[in-house]
């Protein structure tokens, strides 16, 4: 069974949607690329989170020109649908990349090397992704602080997180002020959710932890995850930010436009890119500024192309060196999620493909845009605990609560996008194939391990080398071992083990046979065998202070020994955020429109 059969019903069911409900919210007709100018004040590479957000806050100063370039096209109409998000990766809207074999990890997927899903469109990764909404620990933004990056403290990204926030849900009444109105990214709570989600709450509760509004205050406890969700539609930067600003008469967005390089002059200016567009090269030139907003794949890659990097890599590729950058592409990293915790239960309780495919909840989202299709599958709830080591509110451990598991349905669609060996995914899961259930996904939310992204090619439509280096720093097996055995206890609260019948599928893991079953060596093979990407990289043109050797840009995101050219992306990060990604990089995007305005004498929000 795989993700083609599942492509296939998705077309059927688009077929459906698309002719009642999506048809208007769905399109994207603003290409640009046939009547483009030869100079912009600012050029945008990359339409993906961040770059939306930018194209959107820079163009509102009637008098810049905005040129936003994208490597693919238009949206598919089923990234609308929630639902459907995991029907996209390895489809049109997804770059397809591997990691690098790993040498720690991922021993239970083909040469250790796992699919690496990165957004290729309008809209970028927020097209592709699973739209859960977390802003991170205020602790992640204070240190970025602390690290020699003033701006970047709690109290100061706040403000750009409830610029960017229309916030929707129910459930923030003690922590409002937390919250934004009216911005244009739209947060929700109210969704259909499966049975088992307040079997997840109560076993938070039980443990001793609090429900709470993770976006409040502090996040330590259970929470419903809040989605970017408009009207049981997909917000993506594209629907939120770029579409309602392609009309201005002042911002082009050109589709299908690959960027090769940026052109400096002698002084180290950026005046320019060249881009591929159906096979012929371009050049486009800037007046002010030149934006990379590529992602933590793509900006390292472009500069490196563009010789700004690491020089003795650079010449290995015969690139002429502009500036000498050794930290571009290092301080790589990810966070490792593992997907393979399993309870089975003794109801239906759980998500399952009949559940999202019925004809009933085809006609509720028809209809009223609501139900299992409105949902991205599965995710209900996250949690995070208290950390063991240094400051308990700043956790180590996120905890993502799936209302279905790897072996239901087969393993169909799952299985096959996490990319493990199909001989692995037998051997484990085989006897419990049709079975209700439910997992607990620990995910490192402060990672030890770093990587890098280099040059296999100067070739700038081959992929870069993507080693996220998982589970190379020992601490990290320690504390996925603690994620392990407290994603145990939630299993085993009387809320799961009692209510809904749930027991862990404790097979023991195909590849750890040798292993004494419980003990830390098992749970080392395991997390060894099975962690893989919860698709958050981040770090690889690291903002640092200049004392910093490995720093790529400064605290106002200034690419280090050169002029009019700063990274806004999630690459920019000096350590991921303890949570998902895509909340933080929108307030990156925010908060560097309004730091870019002011340099340049134009009015800000909050500077
Ligand atoms: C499968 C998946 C699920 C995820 N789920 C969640 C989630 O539920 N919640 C969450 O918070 N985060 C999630 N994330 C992460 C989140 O979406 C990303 O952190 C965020 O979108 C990154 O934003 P960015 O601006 O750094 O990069 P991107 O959004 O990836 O944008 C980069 C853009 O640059 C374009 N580009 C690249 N190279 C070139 C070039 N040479 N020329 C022109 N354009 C180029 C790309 O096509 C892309 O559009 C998920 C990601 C994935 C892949
Ligand atoms: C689950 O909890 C029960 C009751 O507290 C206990 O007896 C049992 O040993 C636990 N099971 C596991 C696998 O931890």
């Amino acid at each position: 069974m795989s993700i083609q059969i599942f492509r296939i019903f998705i077309l059927v069911i688009m077929r459906i949607l698309s002719t009642v409900v999506i048809r208007d919210v769905g399109e994207h007709h603003y290409d640009a690329s046939g009547r483009l100018l030869d100079r912009y004040d600012f050029i945008i590479v990359g339409a993906g989170s961040a770059g939306g957000v930018l194209a959107s806050r820079l163009s509102e100063i009637e008098g810049w020109r905005v040129l936003l370039l994208e490597s693919g096209g238009a949206p598919p109409r089923e990234s609308n649908v929630p639902a459907l998000a995991l029907g996209l990766q390895q489809g049109e809207a997804d770059w397809k990349y591997f990691t690098a074999p790993q040498r720690y990890a991922q021993m239970a997927f083909p040469n250790n090397v796992s699919p690496y899903p990165r957004g290729r469109g309008v809209g970028g990764s927020s097209t592709l992704n699973l739209m859960i909404y977390v802003r991170g620990n205020r602790r992640d933004f204070d240190h970025w602080e602390a690290l020699g990056n003033p701006g970047w403290s709690y109290d100061t990204v706040l403000k750009y997180f409830k610029k960017a926030e229309d916030y929707r849900g129910t459930r923030n009444r003690a922590t409002a002020s937390y919250h934004g109105k009216g911005g244009p990214l739209v947060v929700d709570d109210k969704r259909w959710s499966a049975p088992l989600l307040r079997g997840f709450l109560n076993a938070g509760q039980e443990l001793g932890y609090n429900i709470i509004d993770a976006n409040g205050p502090e996040q330590i406890g259970f929470s419903v995850a809040d989605m970017n969700i408009i009207d049981g539609i997909r917000a993506s930067s594209a629907i939120s930010y770029i579409k309602p600003a392609a009309g201005r008469p002042n911002l082009d967005v050109a589709f299908n436009a690959h960027v090769s390089q940026i052109i400096f002059n002698k002084e180290k200016r950026a005046i320019g890119v060249q881009f591929e567009q159906r096979g012929k090269l371009h050049t486009v030139y800037v007046k002010r500024e030149v934006i990379l907003s590529a992602g933590s794949v793509n900006s390292p890659q472009i500069l490196m192309l563009s010789g700004v990097g690491p020089s003795h890599h650079l010449r290995e590729h015969q690139i002429p060196v502009v500036v000498d950058l050794p930290g571009v592409g290092q301080n790589f990293h990810d966070h490792p999620i593992l997907f393979t915790l399993s309870w089975l239960t003794n109801q239906r309780v759980s998500t399952s493909i009949p559940t999202v495919m019925s004809a009933s909840a085809i006609k509720e989202f028809a209809h009223n845009k609501q139900g299992p299709l409105a949902c991205p599958f599965a995710i209900e709830g996250n949690a995070w605990s208290l950390s063991e080591e240094g400051d308990p509110h700043w956790p180590q451990l996120q905890y993502v609560f799936l209302s279905s598991n790897m072996a239901m349905n087969y393993g169909f669609v799952l299985s096959d996008i996490i990319g493990y060996k199909p001989e692995f995914f037998k051997k484990y899961f085989g006897s419990v194939r049709a079975r209700y259930g439910f997992v607990i996904a620990p995910i490192l939310t402060r990672p030890k391990s770093k990587g890098s992204i280099t040059l296999t090619s100067r070739d700038p439509k081959t992929s870069p080398r993507i080693d996220p280096n998982y589970l190379s720093h020992p601490d990290d097996i320690k504390t996925f071992i603690r994620g392990i055995r407290f994603a145990l206890k939630i299993g085993n609260t009387t809320a799961l083990r009692e209510d809904f019948g749930a027991r862990f599928h404790d097979k023991v893991l195909p590849g750890c046979e040798g292993k004494l079953y419980d003990s830390d060596d098992y749970w080392e093979c395991y997390v060894r065998h099975v962690s893989s990407t919860v698709y958050h990289p981040a770090g690889s043109c690291k903002m640092a202070p200049s004392s910093d050797t490995m720093g790529v840009v400064d605290h106002k995101l200034r690419v280090r020994g050169t002029e009019g050219l700063r990274v806004v992306d999630a690459s920019i990060m000096p350590l991921v955020t303890s949570g998902n990604t895509n909340a933080p990089v929108i307030m990156i995007g925010e908060r560097a429109a309004d730091i870019i305005k002011n340099d340049w004498g134009a009015p800000t929000t909050h500077l």
